[in-house]
């Protein structure tokens, strides 16, 4: 029998952790799999998923900057995906067909929750950023009935559309009508930390034991997380558990077995 073969499809890629995720998940787990990663030039992206899927691929994660095209590749959405608008993970069927669910709001809620041992219910949430990474993960974070998600973005018309989109839990704000309020937990979703950049946010926003979150993963503290820190966070997390977490549910989606996270998070540390 030939060994069932996943890939991660983005552009770059060459940084992806991805491969080395699920060979530790396949490891662990005792199940045999062959994963790649692929570099697919931006034009090229229905082409190359055609053929993978063509030569008895299996599944797929997918990464910047592909996963509105694949929300559109995919036969079948699910719920998370349709939420999203976007879709990370790419499942073959065996009748032929592809369904496209996006893992990354699971990955979040998975690391804050269960792995971070932090409450989400009744807890006053920024997010920071109003983009595709944070439109990706707002439906999982209001099933955890948060008092109320306050989005705050540079362009506030693109906070307006989600706050309306994802419901009366959600309201949208500019970064200087943060000021004077206050919040138990507050997540990075801006793509500012790339460019060694913070949203300019007000001081004092944080309640007594307030938690901060980074979307990103870095080697070393991002600027939001200085920021959190400096602010006196309780608890301040980079995007790593979230990075392993959204790999464990696509694996999970693949192989109907959730593999253990936390052992795979430390090995990368
Ligand atoms: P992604 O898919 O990573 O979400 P995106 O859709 O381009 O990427 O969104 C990037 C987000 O980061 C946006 O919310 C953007 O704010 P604007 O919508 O106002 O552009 C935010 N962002 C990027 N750089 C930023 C910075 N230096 N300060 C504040 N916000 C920033």
């Amino acid at each position: 029998m030939n060994t069932d073969k996943y890939a991660v499809f983005g552009n770059p890629i060459a940084h992806s952790k991805s491969p080395l995720i699920h060979q530790a998940f396949a490891t662990q787990t005792g199940h045999v799999i062959h994963y790649d990663r692929q570099c697919v030039p931006v034009d090229k992206f229905k082409q190359h998923v055609d053929a993978f899927f063509a030569s008895e691929g299996k599944g797929l994660n997918i990464t910047v900057p592909f996963k509105l095209e694949a929300y559109r590749y995919a036969d079948q959405l699910t719920h998370r995906a349709q939420q999203a608008g976007a879709v990370n993970t790419l499942i073959a069927n065996s009748d032929g067909s592809v369904t496209g669910d996006n893992t990354d709001g699971w990955g979040l809620v998975n690391d804050m929750i269960n792995l971070q041992q932090w409450s989400l219910t009744k807890q006053r949430i920024l997010v920071l950023g109003a983009g595709g990474a944070v439109r990706g993960v707002l439906g999982p974070l209001s099933e955890q009935q948060p008092s109320q998600i306050v989005i705050a973005n540079r362009t506030v018309a693109k906070a307006q559309a989600l706050a309306e989109l994802f419901g009366s839990l959600c309201s949208s704000s500019s970064y200087v009508e943060l000021a004077g309020q206050k919040f138990d937990i507050v997540i990075n979703g801006t793509s500012a930390s790339l460019a060694d950049d913070l949203p300019p946010l007000p001081t004092a926003l944080l309640n007594d034991g307030a938690c901060c979150y980074d979307m990103m993963y870095a080697n070393n503290a991002t600027v939001f997380m200085q920021w959190a820190t400096k602010e006196g966070a309780a608890a301040v997390s980079d995007g790593l558990g979230m990075l392993v977490s959204q790999g464990a549910e696509s694996f999970r989606l693949w192989r109907n077995t959730l593999p253990d996270i936390a052992p795979v998070i430390a090995q990368l540390r």
